[in-house]
């Protein structure tokens, strides 16, 4: 989960980077009680999930109150590239000498962390690695030893920050790099890093990822969760615990095991060929144990969706064997019916596998009139694109 600039900053906060006081606000009203607790002076920023808002004229200085409701007015509702502004941060006015560039990441194709730094802040950083990548220090870091007071004098000195300097940006690396262990961070950037005009090392901007695997550790990261944003049915689908996409197709697919409906998409695309374009509408693995609760959970997440016309079950039958998820499904359409949501659209079911006949039995005794049975997966395909292009 990437972090508005303005949760970044809070993070930093929480964990002793030094930072500028900040507020976040929604409407110009808001911009102008909260400059006149800054004092009138202010830097406006837009809080997009999105790189380069300075260029896009997402964030302006101003140095009074009622030029910080001006920039306000300006910044709020701004496109930045696709993202629309709902909110700003008012921050503090800095007044960079010298701006620089310091992260951690998971440097996933070394296996392991990397700590990247560079003089050149400022600017775009992959316009450094790409023009001039000399000027952009990487340094592994070994994810059981972290980020040693030795670590942070090699990062620093790799990068040729000024030797005045050395001590607070190694101070400032060991703080970042408590942020990124403590809050199972995969990415902790800061650009720029800046040294101000008293000779003080602060973090202007930050850009912080979480490892959503590791929510079970952070009840507190839910709040950062942007809310807003989310697809409602990946809303509903996520507090579920399944693994929903919504996609633009019509052709509702579930499917069990990631591998299995990426290849589901792929056939009903190909097969949509036939029928007038008809495409998948989701993603959805319900995973190994297709139990009748995960097996509705599923189909009242998908039929919930206006845009689909038909729904494609692909199961291949392995530990969880066809017969236990042709009983999930025969149960889930009781379940769905009795909570008064019956089902209107047609369902083609796949099942192969494990117990493969015996599932097939279990649907063709249960006989329910929207259920039809292809035994095979491109076969099914058709005839759920088939289904979709006729509504
Ligand atoms: N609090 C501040 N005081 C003074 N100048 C600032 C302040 N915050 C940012 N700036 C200036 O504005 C520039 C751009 O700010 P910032 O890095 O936050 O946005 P950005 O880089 O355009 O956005 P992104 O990081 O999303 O690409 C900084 O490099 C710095 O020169
Ligand atoms: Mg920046």
């Amino acid at each position: 989960m990437d972090l508005f600039e303005y949760q970044a900053r809070d993070l930093f906060a929480k964990h002793g980077v030094p930072v500028l006081p900040g507020e976040v606000v929604f409407t110009p009203e808001e911009a102008r009680a909260a400059a006149e607790r800054m004092g009138g002076k202010a830097v406006v920023k837009a809080q997009v999930k999105v790189g380069g808002r300075g260029k896009a004229g997402g964030v302006k200085l101003a140095f009074s109150t009622d030029e910080v409701v001006e920039k306000t007015e300006q910044i709020l509702g701004l496109d930045i590239k696709g993202h629309i502004v709902k909110k700003v941060m008012l921050a503090g006015l800095a007044k960079p000498v010298d701006e620089y560039y310091v992260s951690f990441l998971l440097d996933r194709t070394n296996r392991t962390f990397l700590a990247m730094a560079s003089v050149e802040g400022g600017v775009e950083i992959e316009v450094v690695a790409e023009e001039n990548p000399d000027a952009l220090a990487r340094i592994p870091v070994d994810a059981i030893e972290g980020v040693t007071e030795a670590k942070a004098r090699e990062i620093v000195e790799a990068a040729k920050f000024p030797a005045e300097l050395h001590d607070q940006i190694v101070a400032t690396l060991k703080t970042l790099w408590t942020v990124f262990v403590e809050e199972d961070a995969t990415l902790v950037e800061v650009n720029p890093l800046i040294k101000s005009e008293e000779g003080k090392i602060i973090a202007l901007d930050g850009k912080v990822s979480l490892d959503e695997n590791a929510d079970f550790r952070h009840p507190d990261h839910e709040a950062l969760e942007d809310k807003d944003a989310a697809d409602p049915l990946e809303a509903a689908a996520k507090a579920k615990g399944l693994n929903y996409v919504k996609l633009d197709g019509s052709v509702g697919i579930i499917g069990n095991g990631a591998g299995l409906v990426m290849s589901t998409l792929d056939v009903v695309a190909y097969a949509g060929e036939n029928h007038g374009g008809v495409k998948p509408a989701n993603f959805l693995d319900i995973g190994g144990g297709a139990s009748a609760e995960v097996m509705a959970n599923g189909l009242e997440i998908i039929l919930g969706d206006a845009d689909v016309k038909s729904v494609f079950v692909n199961v291949f039958g392995g530990i969880t064997a066809c017969d236990a998820v042709a009983n999930g499904i025969v149960q889930a359409l009781e379940l769905l019916k009795q909570k008064g949501e019956a089902v209107t659209k047609p369902l083609v079911v796949r099942l192969d596998g494990n117990n493969a006949e015996l599932g097939r039995q279990i649907l063709t005794d249960a006989n329910h009139p929207l259920v039809q049975q292809v035994d095979t997966m491109d076969g099914a395909a058709e005839r759920a694109a088939e289904l979709a292009a006729a509504k």
